[in-house]
């Protein structure tokens, strides 16, 4: 057998083994493939949980959420001086779509109290003052809904 012949010899041989291997693999792969599935239905489900961990502070709903939302956009007067989305407007309210508390700890307790009191123009970062419940003479009831649905908003 000439060098040539014995190396084409070679080529074929691996070239069969690694057919056999491909075939093999196939079923192999499928396998890996519905367990792969079943993982993924395992971290849903996890992340499912997840959600339900990053529960609604005790008392709230998501209903008490949604009455929030309607309390910050109308009768509380909350989107004058925080914008629309709580965005924030320059010189008046705070950003309260973000994750940074001046002036209570981001709770919701913490953001009720801030809201029953309002801030002082001295604690204001920007010298503004908000009046207790944002001026607005919203019910306590309501406080504790808007608070509910500006606590989501910095989640
Ligand atoms: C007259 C304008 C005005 C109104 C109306 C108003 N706020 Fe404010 N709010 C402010 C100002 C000013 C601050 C303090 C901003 C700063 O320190 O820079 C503030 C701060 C806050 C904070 C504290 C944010 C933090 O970082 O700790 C919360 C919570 C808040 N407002 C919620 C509300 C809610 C809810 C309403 C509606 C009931 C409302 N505000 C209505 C002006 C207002």
């Amino acid at each position: 057998m000439s060098r040539k012949n014995s190396l084409m010899a070679l080529g074929l041989a691996f070239g069969l083994a690694a057919f056999i291997a491909c075939s093999g693999g196939e079923a192999g792969s499928q396998e890996a493939g519905s367990g792969a599935s079943a993982e993924a239905q395992v971290s849903d489900a996890a992340a499912t949980e997840g959600q339900q961990e990053m529960e609604l502070p005790e008392g709230v709903t998501m209903e008490t959420v949604n009455q929030g939302k309607d309390v910050y956009a109308g009768a509380g007067l909350c989107y004058v001086c925080h914008g629309a989305e709580g965005q924030g407007m320059p010189g008046l309210g705070a950003n309260l779509a973000d994750s940074d508390w001046t002036h209570s700890d981001g709770s919701f307790d913490g953001i009720v109290q801030t809201v029953m009191n309002g801030v002082d123009s001295g604690a204001s970062t920007t010298g503004t003052a908000m009046p207790a419940k944002g001026g607005s003479g919203i019910t306590d009831d309501q406080v504790r809904q808007v608070a509910a649905y500006v606590w989501t908003l910095g989640k």
